[in-house]
């Protein structure tokens, strides 16, 4: 059985801390908040636990795992080669939305790493996630606490819709604060290189280490494996409007709505009238969007639309995460229009 236990994200109650890291400890799961997204978390240290997450989530078993320390010292643990890049990536960026690919030391359970000789690392910034692994004196292995496949959890509902029965206790704190994945920087090649983009963007990283690469799509499947799987889907077909008028965008809504029930999300208010079109309306700010994409995916899939269609936004900044996530989440993309 799966519990679900309600706590202040800024001062979590210490013994529901404790009872968690005891889980932890003894090879169990925790799913908790971070300032991203929710986490499924095991020991990163004891193989078996690691296994478990992989389980849960049905994850490929080529897709490797972040693993979550709350201090400097921690990470020593686990990652070498630590060099001066990475240390004033450390230094500037956490704890919060960062995660290093770095070399892994031997002792790290070897699924997190899926066969890779690197681990990638982050020092969350929600207080639950830094108690909890703080009480457990070991790292935590924690990938988004989704089932494979499904738009990533920002609350504890969506955690408990994938995931209830197959985790031993759920920390609830709440919504998230940003609410799509961290950025994933190799520090392991020179330049660096980002392999998933994310709230801290290419120019906040350039400002403190110099130039920055991004994996093109093709090297993105080959270095960090996970991106190659089917993301972020709602169970509908997801179409996703890159440039669009207001009128192309309303075109393309009844186009759908001769077939069957309609989903849209986008900031452009449309004046469509039928009882088989629902509409979710957000700000066109990058940060309206991370806030709300995920919840709005898995509310408008619950009405079962034939699809669902999405208007994108601009792509710079941290608009360039967004529509990265919308992209995954994609089978169609219209552009151009
Ligand atoms: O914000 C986040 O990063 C959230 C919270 C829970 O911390 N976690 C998260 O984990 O998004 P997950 O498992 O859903 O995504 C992990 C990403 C995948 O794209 C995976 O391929 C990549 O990190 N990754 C993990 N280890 C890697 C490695 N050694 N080399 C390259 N990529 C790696
Ligand atoms: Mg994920």
């Amino acid at each position: 059985m799966t519990r679900v236990i309600k706590l202040d994200p800024e001062r979590p109650r210490q013994e529901v801390i404790e009872r968690a890291a005891s889980i932890i400890r003894d090879g169990g799961l925790v799913a908790f908040p971070t300032e991203t997204v929710y986490g499924l978390g095991a020991d990163a240290m004891n193989e078996s636990a690691v296994r478990k997450i992989f389980e849960a989530k049905a994850r490929p078993a080529d897709n490797p795992l972040i693993v979550h320390v709350e201090s400097r010292k921690m990470l020593g643990r686990i990652a070498g080669d630590v060099d001066e890049k990475a240390e004033r990536l450390i230094e500037k960026f956490w704890p919060g939305p960062l995660t290093l690919v770095l070399k892994r030391k031997p002792e790290v359970a070897a699924s997190v790493s899926a066969g890779l000789q690197t681990i990638a690392v982050r020092m969350p910034s929600s207080n639950i996630a830094l108690a909890l692994i703080s009480a457990s004196k070991t790292p935590i292995a924690a990938p988004s606490a989704n089932s494979s496949g499904r738009p990533s959890p920002t609350t504890a509902l969506h955690v408990i819709e994938d995931l209830a029965g197959e985790i031993d206790i759920i920390l609830d704190g709440g919504t998230t604060d940003i609410g799509i994945e961290s950025t994933v920087l190799d520090v392991t090649t020179d330049p660096p290189m980002i392999l998933r983009p994310g709230w801290i963007t290419q120019e906040m990283l350039s400002s403190v280490i110099g130039p920055v690469g991004r994996a093109t799509l093709d090297e993105d499947f080959r270095r960090s494996p996970g991106t190659r799987h089917r993301h972020y889907s709602p169970h509908a077909r997801v179409v996703l409007i890159e440039h669009g008028t207001p009128e192309v965008i309303e075109q393309v809504c009844r186009e759908h709505l001769k077939e069957g029930l309609v989903g849209f999300i986008g900031h452009t208010a449309l004046l469509i009238e039928d009882s088989s079109f629902h509409s979710i309306q957000l700000g066109k700010r990058a940060e309206d969007y991370a806030n709300s994409i995920y919840s709005a995916l898995r509310k408008l899939d619950k009405k079962n639309p034939r699809v669902i269609v999405i208007e994108g936004i601009e792509e710079n900044g941290q608009g360039l995460a967004v529509m990265d996530r919308l992209r995954r989440a994609a089978s169609e993309v219209i552009s151009n229009s």
